[in-house]
């Protein structure tokens, strides 16, 4: 018997931990309505500052089943003022004035506009800047995904401007210069930061 105790034991354990693992993701997952867990596919852009601004900040874009959840936590911005807020089709952030990220991604040819009407797979709700200049925002996106394909984000621009987007000016909103840019990377298992 002491000859096969010590593998069965062995063998015990390994199934244990895995399976407490699972229970603590599955209570992450069910913490909060609406709430991303770690295991979907992610994806995030660290913004730099573009045009002399002070932005900072990070994006983040998770997959779910009705769309792709975005997290964005911004700084820097004007106070009070809303600023345009969009995927932009190149991920080259290299240009001083964030030019180099090309028009808004648009994956499937719409007009430029809001959600809930015919919009650029981009196109995003502005960021609304508190009396602080930050911005925190959670929304979903539909028409695009957390991947590489045709409506994928991973490669893509992160372009916050310096106006308000009006939602009809054709094809950009009028929302002005570019005061931070960031590249979309993928990001899987990693965690969005509690709210500070
Ligand atoms: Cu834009
Ligand atoms: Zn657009």
């Amino acid at each position: 018997m002491n000859a096969v105790s010590p593998p069965r034991r062995a063998l015990a354990g390994a199934f244990v931990l895995p399976a407490a693992l699972a229970l603590v993701t599955a209570l992450a997952a069910c913490s909060m309505p609406g709430s991303t867990s770690t295991s979907d596919p992610r994806a995030m852009a660290p913004l730099q500052a573009k045009s002399g601004s002070a932005v900072a900040g990070t994006i983040w874009f998770t997959q779910q089943a009705d769309g792709v959840r975005v997290v964005a936590r911004v700084s820097g911005l004007t106070a009070n003022r809303e600023h345009g807020f969009h995927v932009h089709e190149t991920g080259d952030c290299s240009a001083p004035d964030g030019m180099s990220a090309g028009g808004h991604f648009n994956p499937t040819a719409q007009p430029h506009g809001p959600q809930g009407a015919p919009h650029h797979g981009g196109d995003m709700p502005s960021l609304k800047a508190d009396a602080m200049g930050n911005a925190e925002a959670t929304f979903t996106l539909d028409g695009v995904a957390v991947g590489t394909g045709p409506t994928g984000l991973i490669g893509k621009g992160v372009i916050v401007h310096a106006q308000p987007d009006d939602y009809k000016t054709q094809p950009t909103g009028n929302a002005g210069g570019r005061i931070a840019c960031g590249v979309i990377v993928a990001a899987p298992g990693s965690e969005i930061p509690a709210k500070p």
